[in-house]
């Protein structure tokens, strides 16, 4: 198969949808990769380094898009890319169709065939094309969030780690998922003491049997969590109900009960926040005060590492990537249950019903 990646063009992605590991195991099964020049670069990959591992290098966005029979990529397409996606074209990408109806509507025009790799779904119903993602974003909520406590940005002045004769910093996990796990753990590395608190007792039991003793469990109830901002230093918001908006478990009102400086990482903020003064930021400017609580919200944390983001995510890509140029899509997806998962769009139908319930399109069901 002839496999194209383009450069990403989204304003400040980084990412890359191959890196040269992935091109060499392509290449190496006899598969032919066009990569948009200087497409690595700002994950750390030079043309090169492309070329080396068997890859042809094209210089523009058009001629990628024209030789290829499967784009392999990072980001939904934006409309100067519309146009540039052919019939019967496999796009495997992040799309999130429910929130834009006109990439939905665009890539039914082209006729191309969309998988989306935030659908993509185990049997468990968890999403392993997102988990890198989370991880990312939950080890780097504690490094940020240790630099806000810093007091020359407004935080408490607090080290989280503490010194030898001072007590260490306390860090409050909302959400024991991925985020919190990673959180929790970047935290308790560092010597905080660490409350971590979730509605799950499984996932609380689980915390509690890998965590060292300085992390402690507790339910998540408004009451537990009302206690605990009073005297933690910094809070983690890393809750998820999924297709849902997530909780408000931090409300207005309970900024005052925090003390000046606490500084709050509302990681969920790409579904809304869990604390009701949250915004979406972005690294260019990711903090805010209110009622002086220092507010971090960027909304996609791991684009400020797409080195370590780049290398994550097409990990876990990448045997996806070669199913589908061994195969082809639809065998591809016809032996592999979960794969199919990520089919949202055919030859312009839609055959992920939650897309067609969003924008009242009529759902065709994926037959393979
Ligand atoms: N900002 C970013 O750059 C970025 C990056 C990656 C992920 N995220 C977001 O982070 C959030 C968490 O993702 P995840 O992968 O950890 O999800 P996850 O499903 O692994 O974990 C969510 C956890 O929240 C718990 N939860 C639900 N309601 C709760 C409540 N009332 N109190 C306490 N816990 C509750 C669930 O039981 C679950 O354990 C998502 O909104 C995700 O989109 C943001």
């Amino acid at each position: 198969m002839v496999i194209g990646v383009p450069t990403e063009i989204k304003n400040n992605e980084n990412r890359v949808g191959i890196t040269p590991g992935g091109v060499y195991e392509l290449t190496k099964r006899g598969h032919t990769v066009y990569i948009q020049k200087d497409a690595g670069i700002n994950s750390g990959f030079v043309n090169q380094q492309y070329i080396d591992a068997g890859a042809n290098i094209l210089d523009t966005i058009e001629e990628v898009y024209a030789i290829a029979q499967m784009i392999v990529k990072v980001k939904e397409p934006i409309a100067p890319e519309y146009t540039l996606i052919k019939k019967d074209q496999i796009v495997f990408t992040y799309f999130h169709f429910a929130s834009s109806e006109p990439l939905t509507k665009a890539m039914i025009a082209s006729g191309a065939t969309c998988i989306a790799y935030e659908t993509v779904e185990e049997a468990d119903r968890s999403l392993p094309l997102l988990t890198p993602m989370s991880e990312v974003a939950g080890r780097m909520s504690i490094q940020q969030g240790a630099r806000y406590l810093e007091k020359p940005v407004k935080g408490r002045g607090v080290l989280l780690g503490g010194v030898p004769g001072v007590s260490p910093g306390k860090v409050l996990v909302l959400g024991a998922g991925v985020v919190g796990i990673q959180a929790a753990k970047m935290a308790a590395g560092l010597g905080a003491h660490v409350t971590i608190l979730d509605i799950s007792m499984k996932r609380l039991r689980y915390v509690n049997d890998i965590m060292p003793p300085h992390v402690v469990t507790e339910f998540s109830n408004e009451f537990n969590i009302r206690k605990h901002i009073k005297t933690h230093d910094l809070i983690i918001g890393g809750v998820l109900i999924p297709g849902a908006k997530a909780p408000k478990l931090i409300t207005r009102d309970m900024l005052k009960e925090m003390r000046p400086g606490t500084v709050i990482v509302d990681v969920a903020v790409d579904q809304g926040g869990c604390v009701e003064t949250s915004k979406p930021t972005t690294h260019q400017d990711p903090v805010f005060i209110i009622d002086d609580v220092v507010h971090y919200c960027v909304a996609n944390m791991p684009g400020a590492v797409p080195y370590t983001s780049t290398v994550a995510l097409t990990n876990v890509t990448l045997p996806y990537v070669l199913k589908l140029a061994d195969k082809g899509w639809e065998t591809a997806c016809a032996q592999d249950e979960v794969l199919k998962k990520g089919v949202n769009i055919v030859s312009g139908d839609v055959v992920y019903e939650e897309i067609s319930e969003v924008f009242d399109i009529p759902y065709t069901p994926l037959a393979i």
